[in-house]
């Protein structure tokens, strides 16, 4: 099972992101090309100035006005991408199956940057439950993605503390991690490869049609 795991199962979560990816951008241009007001309106000042002020912590007037929710999601954000790629046990793989060498991460660094992950995760669980508005247009799929993208976490975290059978949290490691990489194409978790064009769109109409800000 481990051989699978290790080899055919992440060959196949690499090729579904990297397809699924490629897959869904090439839709999102094709729709976006049908559509008379996208192409026409776009504009790299305004798209830039979007992108940059949304992207860094406290930007946008929404995120000084939830100083509380930016912190949280800008740690987890940076933790959720930046862990798996630089982790020490990643790079040993990265090195055997691609022979790529990455800086790694001090272990006592990634081990507080995967608990940054596993904390947000419940503090974003309690927002969805406790915070009205919020607790409002949450369905049962925001519980699942949720549960996806911090699977991972949750389950290396555990693997390398060793206070379960070492194989078989290593393999559940493994099938989540897999399941991570697959499901971001397919699942709200698509945001990651939107969120540059959305944001670009939305600061195109503003600055250029509204002749507004839209941070
Ligand atoms: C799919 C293939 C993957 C393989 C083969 C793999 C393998 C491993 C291994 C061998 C470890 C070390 C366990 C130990 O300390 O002995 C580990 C830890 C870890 N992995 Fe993965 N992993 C995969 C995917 C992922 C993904 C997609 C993520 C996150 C998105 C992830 C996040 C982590 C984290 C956070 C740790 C533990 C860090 C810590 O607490 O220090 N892994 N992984
Ligand atoms: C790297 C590019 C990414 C960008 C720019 C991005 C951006 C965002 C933004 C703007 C939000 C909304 C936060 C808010 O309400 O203030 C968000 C939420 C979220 N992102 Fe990302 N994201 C990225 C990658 C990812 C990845 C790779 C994952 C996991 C696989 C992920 C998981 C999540 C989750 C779970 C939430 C919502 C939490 C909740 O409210 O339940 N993001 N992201």
């Amino acid at each position: 099972m481990y051989e699978f795991a290790r080899g055919p199962l992440v060959w196949i979560a690499f090729a579904v992101f990297f397809a699924g990816a490629a897959y869904k951008l090439w839709r999102m241009f094709a729709l976006a090309k049908k559509e008379r007001v996208v192409f026409p309106y776009m504009d790299l000042k305004f798209a830039a100035r979007s992108v940059a002020h949304w992207l860094v912590p406290f930007g946008s007037r929404n995120m000084r006005l939830h100083p509380g929710m930016t912190l949280a999601t800008f740690a987890f954000h940076i933790c959720l991408v930046v862990t798996p790629i630089f982790l020490m046990a990643h790079n040993v793989l990265w090195h055997e199956s691609w022979g790529v060498r990455l800086p790694a991460l001090p272990e006592h660094v990634a081990d507080a940057m995967t608990f940054v992950v596993i904390l947000v995760a419940l503090f974003l669980v309690a927002r969805r439950m406790f915070t009205p508005a919020v607790a409002y247009v949450t369905y049962w799929s925001d519980w699942v993605v949720l549960l996806i993208a911090v699977g991972p976490f949750i389950t290396g975290f555990l693997a390398t503390q060793g206070w379960f059978p070492y194989d078989a949290m290593l393999l559940l490691h493994i099938f989540s991690g897999a399941l991570w990489l697959a499901a971001i194409p397919f699942t709200r978790l698509s945001h990651m490869l939107y969120f540059v064009f959305t944001r670009a769109y939305m600061g195109c109409e503003f600055g250029g049609v509204r002749n507004a800000k839209d941070w």
